[in-house]
């Protein structure tokens, strides 16, 4: 299995371009399984979780194609609504064909996700939001199977703004029968773009952006092309290198989805500029310890907990980092103590005591952010460092070892059995 390897301390400067991004990718592929017709996305990165999602398209029967970050998707030839639990257990983000495949074929069957390396994430919102909508949901065999003829438009209130549930019944109320209003939706920009994809797909949604979405349904949807927005965390994540080891730009991205974001990292002492569709960012001289609390959108993303608490590890003082999104998601905290940083979790709160130095160390990924959180670490530690399970990396980051060492590090990947 392949490792990566840092030696740390190298001085970050230039530019980097920001891929598309994942969690826009990813819904927005289920969506063009709505259509019977050829759907073209551009702006695709290639990531491990992009080809499982491609998987599970042609296991429905999609037809696609993946070349230089352009997808073809071809919904005419779907006949088969059924996600099972090999691409389901390996990507929760399969679940997103719950939704649409429903909606399309008035029966779906979708292995029920277990739990993950962070706790146990539940599907609950997105299988009630079904049931108010009129679908039977059965569970056999450990696969949830939903059925209904037409969905019914209704009034959704979700107890909390998710992400995924928002995102599936958006879709399966696209084409309901009447009008479904969903109360305290999600408003993450990759949740805005899979709404604007579908009203280009023909649905009609109103109140984007906000937390009450109109959804009133039409018939049929049409296939459509859509550019996927810039990926919001890959580029949090180089943030968090470029506040310890340099100044570096980010190009492609949209500065106004990071903006939580770019005020923690002034707070830090980092000087950060924007243009229109830029960051540039330039070391703090000295890191200055910021609690952060992670909250849904527009707040500071749980996706950029991890790689905050890699910051703060170098900080000048003590800091603490609450997760209040996800409250079991630090797994990456005995691994960055590997490298002699000081953090102790109670609850959901990690309370980090700034050291003077990292030390390169053998470190294990356990999730994507987590992943991400070492590799800052590792850029930042005095002498080399040997990131393990980095398959981990490879579903969320498109060529992250290249688009580091264009900066200037010293990061390179080896099979050690080759
Ligand atoms: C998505 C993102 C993930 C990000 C998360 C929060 C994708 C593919 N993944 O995940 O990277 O960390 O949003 O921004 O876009 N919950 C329930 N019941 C449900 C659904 C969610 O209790 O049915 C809870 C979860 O356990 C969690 C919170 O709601 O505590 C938020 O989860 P949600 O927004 O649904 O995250 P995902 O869509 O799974």
């Amino acid at each position: 299995m392949d490792k990566i390897f840092i030696e740390g301390q190298q001085t970050l400067s230039g530019s980097v371009q920001i891929s598309g991004a994942k969690n826009a990718v990813l819904p927005i592929m289920t969506a063009a399984l709505m259509a019977e017709g050829r759907s073209v996305v551009t702006r695709v990165p290639d990531l491990r979780d992009t080809r499982t999602m491609i998987r599970l398209m042609e296991i429905v029967g999609a037809t696609c194609s993946f070349e230089n970050g352009k997808l073809s998707i071809d919904g005419s030839t779907v006949n088969n609504p059924e996600a099972p639990y090999d691409l389901v257990k390996t990507m929760r983000a399969s679940f997103y064909v719950l939704g649409p495949l429903l909606a399309r074929f008035g029966v779906v069957k979708v292995s029920l996700p277990g739990g993950c390396a962070w706790g146990p994430r539940p599907v609950d919102f997105h299988l009630k939001g079904l049931e108010k909508l009129g679908a039977k949901i059965t569970l056999e065999s450990g696969y949830i199977i939903a059925e209904a003829k037409r969905l019914q438009g209704t009034k959704i209130n979700f107890e909390f703004p998710s992400v995924g549930a928002t995102g599936n019944i958006a879709m399966a109320a696209a084409t309901a029968e009447g009008t479904t209003i969903i109360e305290n939706a999600a408003r993450e920009p990759e949740i805005v773009q899979l709404c604007e994809y579908l009203n280009t797909m023909g649905a009609c949604i109103r109140g984007i952006g906000t937390t009450r979405l109109t959804i009133d349904g039409v018939e049929t949807l049409h296939s459509a092309d859509i550019d996927v927005i810039p990926d919001r965390i890959e580029a949090g994540t180089f943030l968090a290198a470029g506040a310890l080891l340099g100044e570096i730009t980010l190009n492609g991205v949209i500065p106004e989805h990071l903006d939580s974001v770019i005020l923690n990292f002034k707070e830090v002492g980092c000087n950060v500029s924007t243009t229109s569709n830029s960051v540039t960012i330039a070391q703090a001289d000295k890191i200055q310890p910021v609690d952060m609390t992670t909250a849904v959108y527009p707040g500071f993303p749980t996706d950029l907990q991890a790689q905050w608490v890699a910051l703060m590890t170098l900080a000048k003082g003590s800091s603490m980092i609450t997760d209040t999104v996800y409250h079991d998601r630090f797994s990456h905290v005995p691994e960055l103590n590997r490298f002699g940083a000081n953090i102790k979790v109670e609850n959901n709160t990690a309370f980090v005591r700034g050291v003077d130095a990292l030390v390169g160390a053998p470190v294990m990924s356990t999730d994507i952010r987590a992943s991400a959180s070492l590799i800052v670490a590792g850029l930042a530690a005095k002498g080399r460092t040997e990131i393990s399970r980095v398959y981990h990396i490879d579903r969320g980051y498109e060529q992250i070892e290249e688009k580091f060492r264009s900066l200037g590090a010293n990061i390179w990947r080896k099979n050690p059995i080759v």
